[in-house]
């Protein structure tokens, strides 16, 4: 038997920050970039998932130490990602750590590409599902070697694979590359486009297509 605590690696008992540090050691492990496998990053995935998202509301069960992730039919759902558009957040005067940023997003009327819902599946990372839903965001190594397509995370998990370009006081912040990375809860709200971010200045490479895609 494999329960959440076994996949992750931690007792019954931990708290929440051992959790959080745990499921980024253990994703960096079997993430498929670094040479795991798909399977084992959905477990990690699962596990983190169970001993957080479904248990906001109150203490852990400790029923879940008798879960078997293995065993269940979980099933990996589709992860519901609340996008916005940096170029919004400046335009208005917003900022990123505002905690109603999404509410007030919701009542602006902004166009479909500004603001909006899509759903990721759980075999492809942020910036595939855009891309598949048709949208147009920042990118240009895929690589994992420029901040062209960070996102900032205002809420929920995405992976951060190993060697990065990001340092982890970024990361600490909720900056994530939507390229590598794979939602890794059930919602997430991020920020998307952030090229004029004086933060990410330094890490951008010459733009992807998205530019020339802008200006075409
Ligand atoms: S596009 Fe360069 S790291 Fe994602």
């Amino acid at each position: 038997m494999v329960s959440p605590f076994d996949v992750l690696g931690v007792d019954v008992d931990a708290d929440d920050d051992e959790i959080r540090r745990a499921y980024r050691e253990r994703i960096k492990q079997v993430h498929p970039d670094q040479g795991g496998s798909l399977e084992e990053f959905q477990l990690v995935r699962r596990a983190y998932s169970q001993l957080t998202e479904d248990d906001r509301n109150g203490d852990r069960d400790e029923d879940l130490a008798s879960v078997d992730l293995r065993e269940e039919d979980a099933g990996m759902r589709a992860t519901r990602v609340e996008f916005l558009d940096y170029e919004v957040v400046d335009d208005y005067g917003w900022s990123l750590t505002d905690p109603d940023l999404f509410e007030k997003a919701a009542e602006a009327d902004l166009g479909e590409t500004d603001y909006g819902r899509l759903l990721v599946e759980p075999t492809e990372t942020l910036l595939e599902a855009a891309e598949g839903r048709g949208f147009t965001w920042p990118f240009s190594c895929r690589g994992g070697a420029c901040a062209n397509c960070a996102v900032y995370l205002a809420a929920g998990e995405l992976s951060q694979p190993a060697n990065t370009i990001l340092p982890e006081e970024l990361a600490e912040r909720g900056f994530r590359l939507s390229c590598n990375g794979y939602p890794a809860s059930d919602r997430l709200q991020i920020v998307f486009n952030l090229k004029t971010l004086p933060e990410l200045d330094d890490l951008m490479l010459p733009p992807g297509p998205f530019r020339r895609a802008q200006s075409d």
